[in-house]
């Protein structure tokens, strides 16, 4: 699979920026648009911007906020006319964890307000983001939307409990991405819906909680990104609507 347009939502953040820089050394990229709520601020975005720039890569750098319909709406008339398609979406927008939002560890700490506010970027953020670039997904080419879920959205690999509304956010991804993937499948046969777990990896989002994870098991952002960016540029549409971690194994639903 050739990598020619390509968007990265979440391109500032740990995975999505380590991922940015590999798609940016595709040998066939003409197009990478870099997406995330403070996209702009981010001086890694820009510098890669300039990298893109001197090899004649169309790259755009758009503030977009994936909860957000008008936001969205606004972020597909920045895409240039002449690209119909988009080889790649890929999603590492999230959230676990905020200066005053934890994820919780007893039923008791559960809050309507901090549900809303992790479902409206795990889960509603991915189909809305999808939604959006639909028609850059429904053409009849290969095309991948990969989005990042977790294993802690796996129901049957629930051991430990906690966590409530990342599990489920997750949980409710999946399900949308496995919907969609049906759809696609009807009218692009060539279009490829997978949900990522990456493997706990070091970044802002994971820092707080990697006190028990053993150093083998706590990835860099440039080895995942090389095994997800692998994954993806092997994926066929027999693999669409599965739910895959970064070694290639399925996750139970
Ligand atoms: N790290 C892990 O161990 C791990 C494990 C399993 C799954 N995951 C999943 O992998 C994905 C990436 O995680 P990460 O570790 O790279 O996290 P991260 O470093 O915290 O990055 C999160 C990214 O999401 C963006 N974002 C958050 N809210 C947004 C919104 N409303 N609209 C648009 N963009 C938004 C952030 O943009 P701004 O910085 O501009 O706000 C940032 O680019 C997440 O979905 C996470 O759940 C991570």
């Amino acid at each position: 699979m050739k990598l020619q347009h390509v968007l990265v939502m979440g391109a500032s953040g740990g995975i999505g920026l380590a991922m940015t820089k590999k798609i940016a050394a595709e040998p066939e990229l003409k197009t990478l648009i870099l997406c995330a709520a403070h996209a702009s601020s981010s001086k890694l975005l820009q510098e890669l911007k300039r990298e893109c720039d001197e090899k004649n890569i169309h790259c755009l750098i758009i503030d977009v906020d994936i909860t957000n319909e008008n936001s969205l709406a606004a972020l597909v008339t920045c895409i240039t006319p002449s690209v119909t398609a988009l080889d790649l979406v890929f999603n590492a927008a999230g959230l676990l964890h905020h200066d005053a939002l934890l994820p919780e560890k007893t039923i008791t700490q559960i809050s309507a307000n901090a549900m809303q506010q992790i479902f409206a970027v795990n889960a509603f953020g991915p189909i809305l983001l999808a939604k959006a670039l639909w028609p850059w997904l429904r053409t009849k080419q290969t095309t991948v939307f990969a989005s990042l879920s977790a294993r802690v959205g796996s129901i049957e690999d629930n051991r430990l409990g906690g966590w409530y509304s990342y599990r489920a956010a997750k949980s409710a991804q999946n399900q949308f991405l496995k919907t969609m993937a049906i759809e696609l499948a009807r009218i692009n046969p060539a279009g490829i819906v997978l949900a990522l777990h990456p493997g706990t990896t070091d970044t802002m989002l994971s820092r707080p909680y990697q006190a028990g994870v053993a150093a083998e098991k706590l990835f860099t952002p440039d080895f995942v990104a090389e095994r997800l960016l692998e994954l993806i540029l092997h994926a066929k549409p027999e693999d669409t609507g599965s739910f895959i971690a970064w070694d290639g194994n399925r996750i139970p639903w």
